[in-house]
C-alpha cells in the first residue's frame, strides 16, 4: 500500500515508517525538513503534490509551545491536510490520527487541542481511525524527570502514568494504517501504571542522580484528574478486558536499553521516493 506519514521524521513517526516499510508498504515521509516531500501544515505548502497517489495518510505530526502554535499545526494543520486528501485524484481511503489517551478529559491546553484535532478528523470526509497512546517513555523522562536534576531536587507532582514504548505505539499505528478504517478509537498503553514518584526513583537510580525527591501537589481539577489516573487507560494494568492494546516495554526496560544504546532511535529515515 502507498502510505504517507506526516511527521515521519519525529520520535513516533520514524518508527511508524520503519514498521510500515518492513511490512512491505511503500512509504513517503512528509515534514518541513523531510528529504523529499517537504510540506508545512501551518500553510499547506507542498501538501497537494506530496499526497498524490497516497492511499493512506498517517498523521504523526506534533507541535508544542504556545497554544496558538500548537493549534496552528495540529488543528488548522489537520483541516489543511484533510482538504488536500479530498483533492487527491483517487481519494485517500484512510486517515490515521495519532492522539493521546483521555485527551478529552484532561484540562490542559495541549490536550484540548488534541481533542479538537480528533473532532475534526471524526467530522472529515476521509474515512478515519484514531490511535490514542499514553505518554512515551522518552517524553516522560524529558518532561517530568530530567529538567530539575541540576538543581539538586526532583519535583514530583502527584500523578499516575502508564508510559508506553514508542516502538510498541508505532507497531499499533502501523497495524491500524495497514487495515481498513474503523471510524473509531484504538488505544495503546504501556504494561504498567506507576506513580510519578516511582518513575522518578527509577530514573534517578539509572542516571546515578542524587537529586532529592520533592513531592508537589498540583492544585484544582487538573491535580485531581492527574492523581486519579486520567492519563492512564481504562482497566489500568494486568489482564485487559477493555480492548485496550498493551505494549510490552516497561519503563525499567526502556531505561536499561537506553543505558546500553543511548543514541538509539535518533536516526532520520532514508527516503525511498
Ligand atoms: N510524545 C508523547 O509522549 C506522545 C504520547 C502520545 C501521543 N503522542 C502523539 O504522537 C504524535 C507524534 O508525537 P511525537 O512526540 O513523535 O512528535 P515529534 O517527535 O515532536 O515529531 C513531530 C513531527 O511533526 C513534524 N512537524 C512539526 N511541525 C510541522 C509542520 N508545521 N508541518 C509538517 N510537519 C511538521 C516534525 O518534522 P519537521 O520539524 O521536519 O517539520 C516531526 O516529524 C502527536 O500526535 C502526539 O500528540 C505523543
Amino acid at each position: 500500500m502507498d502510505i504517507a506519514v506526516v511527521g515521519g521524521t519525529g520520535l513516533l513517526g520514524r518508527r511508524v515508517v520503519d514498521r510500515l516499510r518492513s511490512g512491505g508498504h511503500t512509504v513517503r515521509v512528509l515534514s518541513r525538513d523531510a528529504p523529499v516531500h517537504r510540506i508545512d501544515l501551518t500553510t499547506g505548502a507542498g501538501l497537494a503534490r506530496a499526497l498524490e497517489g497516497a492511499a493512506v495518510v498517517v498523521d504523526a505530526s506534533n507541535r508544542t509551545g504556545t497554544s496558538a502554535a500548537t493549534r496552528g499545526t495540529l488543528v488548522e494543520g489537520t483541516a489543511r491536510l484533510l482538504e488536500a486528501e479530498a483533492e487527491v485524484a483517487a481519494g485517500v481511503a484512510h486517515h490515521v490520527c495519532v492522539s493521546i489517551v483521555n485527551c478529552d478529559e484532561v484540562p490542559l491546553g495541549y490536550y484540548r487541542v488534541k481533542a479538537d484535532q480528533e473532532r475534526l478528523v471524526e467530522r472529515g470526509r476521509t474515512p478515519w481511525t484514531i490511535v490514542r497512546a499514553t505518554q512515551f517513555h522518552e517524553f516522560v523522562a524529558a518532561t517530568f524527570l530530567a529538567p530539575l536534576k541540576r538543581l539538586g531536587v526532583h519535583a514530583v507532582p502527584g500523578m499516575l502514568l502508564q508510559p508506553v514504548g514508542t516502538s510498541d505505539a508505532a507497531g499499533a499505528v502501523a497495524r491500524v494504517a495497514a487495515a481498513a478504517p474503523s471510524r473509531g478509537l484504538v488505544e495503546i498503553t504501556g504494561p504498567r501504571v506507576y506513580e510519578l514518584g516511582e518513575l522518578a526513583r527509577l530514573w534517578r537510580e539509572s542516571n546515578g542522580s542524587r537529586a532529592l525527591p520533592l513531592p508537589v501537589r498540583v492544585p484544582g481539577a487538573l491535580g485531581r484528574a492527574l492523581r486519579a489516573g486520567a492519563l492512564t487507560a481504562p482497566g489500568g494494568e494486568g489482564q485487559d478486558t477493555s480492548g485496550v492494546l498493551r505494549g510490552t516495554t516497561t519503563f525499567e526496560e526502556w531505561l536499561r536499553l537506553r543505558r546500553h544504546a543511548p543514541h538509539a532511535g535518533r536516526r532520520v529515515p532514508t527516503e525511498t521516493r
